[in-house]
This record gives C-alpha cells, structure tokens and sequence, in this order.
C-alpha cells in the first residue's frame, strides 16, 4: 500500500563568504542543532564557497566538515567569467539556495539567472536605509553615527541585481548608544545578525 506521508524535501544550501564567517558560523551552528529540519524540509549546508583563499571562516568551514570551494576571483579574466564559473560550481553541486554570509563581491547575471528569487543576503543595517554600493563594513555604521539614528539593525533580503534592494524578508533593530563608536555598533549588530540569519532561513527557504 503506498505512503500518503509526504517525505520532507532535502534543501541543499550553499554559502558564499569572503572573510570572518561568522554568519556562516551560526548557520552551521543552527544546522547541527537540527534547527533546519522541519516538517515541510530539511535545510543541509551541502557547499561553503570563498572568493578568497585567506577568509577566516573557510577553517570554521572544515572544522565543521563541510565541503569547501576556492574560488578566487582574482584569477579570472573578467567579472562575467567569474561569475560564470561560480554559476557552474553551484549547479555542479545542485544547489537549491544560495545565502550569502559577508560576501564581498556583486553577483552577476549567470548566479542570479540560475537562481531567481533563490539567493538571500544579511546587510548590517535596516534597509532600505544605509544600503547600497560602498555600504559595507564599517561605513554603514559610520553613516549610522553620522545621520544621529537612534537604532541601528541588519536586513535579510533577496537578492536582486541592485545592490541591497531585494525584497526584505527580515529585521532586527539594536539601539545606538551615546558612546558608541562604529566598531562598538558593528559588534552589537554583528550579535544581531547572527541571531537572525538563521530564523529567517528556517521561515524563507523551509517554510516553517
Ligand atoms: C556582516 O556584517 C554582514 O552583514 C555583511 O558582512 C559582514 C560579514 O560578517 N554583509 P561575517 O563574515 O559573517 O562575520
């Protein structure tokens, strides 16, 4: 007699980081505590991909036993060509989901035609604020300083071909205190981030 239950989907998930990894770090942390098994999906970090050999979190990656791939951007011809190969790596590992994790480069036209509306990004700020090419690191929080904001936060959003404009899919506010200096701010929202990245893949990517 056949089943009528439905098996979960199994989600491959790929994430791209260019440097601390943190964000990858609580992703990581949160698949290994089962966070990303749902009902409806099972979420499974199936790739870590670096655009630069020296990132910090590609040993985070392999202590974790997860598969890694350098792709250094730096030894392609053009843009498009990187682009191009970092598209072939992806469906090569039949990816479902891209989420990038302080990713420092702007995805071309072969990443995103691949994966429309599949490829989710967090922004140290609350966007639509603070948003936009030359917004990173501790830039935004010097904006933030700057403009007197009284909260500060970090977005999760798709990714569309302009930069940090993708539909929002998630927030979480921080205060910006008197003493504040960016570096002090950009530690309270990286805390931040790293609650929040997670419970957003859980809802966005597997529904629950
Ligand atoms: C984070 O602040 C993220 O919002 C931005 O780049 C930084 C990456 O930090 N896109 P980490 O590498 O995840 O620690």
């Amino acid at each position: 007699m056949a089943s009528s239950i439905a098996t979960p989907r199994l989600l491959r998930l790929a994430i791209l980081i260019s440097g601390r990894g943190s964000n990858m770090a609580a992703l990581l942390k949160a698949e290994a505590e089962g966070f990303f098994n749902t009902a409806s999906g099972q979420g499974f970090v199936a790739l870590v991909l670096s655009n630069r050999p020296e990132a910090a979190g590609i040993a985070t990656a392999r202590a974790a036993h997860k598969p890694v791939c350098l792709l250094d951007h730096k030894a392609f011809e053009s843009r498009h060509d990187f682009d191009a190969a970092l598209s072939a790596v992806l469906q090569a590992a039949n990816i479902d989901w891209v989420i990038l994790a302080g990713y420092d480069r702007i995805l071309g036209l072969p990443v995103l035609s691949a994966f429309p509306d599949r490829i989710l990004n967090i922004h140290p700020s609350l966007l639509p604020k603070f948003g936009g090419k030359g917004m990173v690191g501790l830039s935004v929080h010097e904006a933030v300083l700057a403009a007197k904001e009284s909260e500060s936060g970090c977005t999760v959003h798709s990714v569309i071909a302009q930069v940090d404009a993708g539909p929002i899919l998630g927030q979480a506010r921080v205060a910006v205190l008197p003493d504040d200096t960016p570096e002090s701010l950009a530690a309270r929202v990286l805390s931040a981030e790293n609650a929040l990245y997670p419970k957003v893949v859980r809802h966005h990517v597997l529904g629950a």
